[in-house]
């Protein structure tokens, strides 16, 4: 396996892998130590990988979560498996799908800036995203390191941070892209979460802001100063400086690790070309830890 750091901070590219096939304890263990350092990693030519392998190689990881789309009764599923989230713009007969289609708009809050599953308990701890198809303009993945961040925070404001909480909730993202508000059974299966606003990195030690559009507001302040603050840290943490720009090839396995980055989808023209990408993540099993 080859590492190429792909961006001052953080991100690396992986070559040498060939995940439909099961990994050896010393490889996954590899990718496990790349993940600590790199937050985000791009496995390269991954062209075979199908759903059934995705979900395989992912379980590696820790446990896999459900998709969410499950709990919308008002639209189909293309992907068969429970633990696949679809994030394209096709349809199951191969149709591009319109950006007014439900399924579209219910993607849109994925273009903020977001922690996936922050809005969940356990929250999601890896994410594993594959490249099917792509668009030739557009339609790349933006990450932001929240290490960088939370380090080039001044002393005042990491004070100010330490032990404060955030309230996390699907509602709030939909609301800020103008998506379909949460159905009843989603509302039910989906609660909101507290999350701490700063995280410690199991295995490096290193902090990290833990910030995500999901976060609606601070636990215990009013709801405009809370709003505020984070609107302020989201402004600061994804300064082009912390900032890689994913640009996909079909075939990328780009996964990162969701306690110390976030990232966003970008547009592309929809109604030209399709892009089909498949999710599955693990969640977070150890408890948040709070600084
Ligand atoms: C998401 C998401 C990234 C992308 O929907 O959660 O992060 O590039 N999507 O589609
Ligand atoms: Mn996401």
């Amino acid at each position: 396996m080859q590492i190429t750091q792909a961006h001052p901070l953080f991100a690396a590219e992986l070559r040498g892998l060939d995940l439909p096939h099961p990994q050896d304890a010393e490889t996954l263990d590899a990718i496990r130590a790349a993940l600590a350092t790199y937050g985000v990693v791009v496995i390269k030519d991954q062209d075979a990988l199908d759903d059934d392998g995705q979900i395989a190689f992912s379980r590696a990881f820790g446990k896999l979560q459900t998709s969410i789309s499950l709990h919308r009764e008002d639209t189909a599923r293309r992907v068969k498996r429970a633990e696949l989230t679809d994030l394209s713009n096709v349809d199951a007969d191969g149709k591009r799908i319109g950006a007014d289609d439900t399924r579209r708009k219910l993607q849109l809050p994925g273009r903020l800036w977001h922690s996936d599953n922050s809005f969940r308990s356990p929250p999601g701890l890896y994410t594993f995203l594959h490249a099917r198809v792509v668009p030739p303009e557009g339609g790349n993945t933006d990450f932001a390191d929240m290490r960088a961040a939370y380090d080039a925070l001044d002393e005042a404001m990491k004070l100010r941070l330490a032990g404060l909480k955030a309230l996390h909730t699907l509602a709030w993202s939909r609301e800020q892209v103008g998506a379909p508000p949460l159905s009843l059974q989603e509302a039910q299966n989906i609660p909101e979460s507290v999350q701490p606003l700063i995280r410690v990195h199991p295995t490096t030690g290193r902090r990290s802001l833990y910030l995500s559009s999901h976060a609606s507001h601070i636990d215990g302040m009013d709801l405009a100063e809370g709003r505020a603050l984070l609107a302020e840290l989201n402004a600061f943490a994804t300064q082009a400086a912390f900032v890689y720009a994913h640009v996909w090839t079909a075939g990328d396995l780009v996964i990162w690790d969701n306690r110390c980055t976030m990232h966003r989808a970008t547009p592309f023209p929809e109604e030209k070309y399709h892009r089909d990408m498949r999710r599955t993540s693990v969640e977070d099993t150890q408890a948040a830890v709070a600084a």
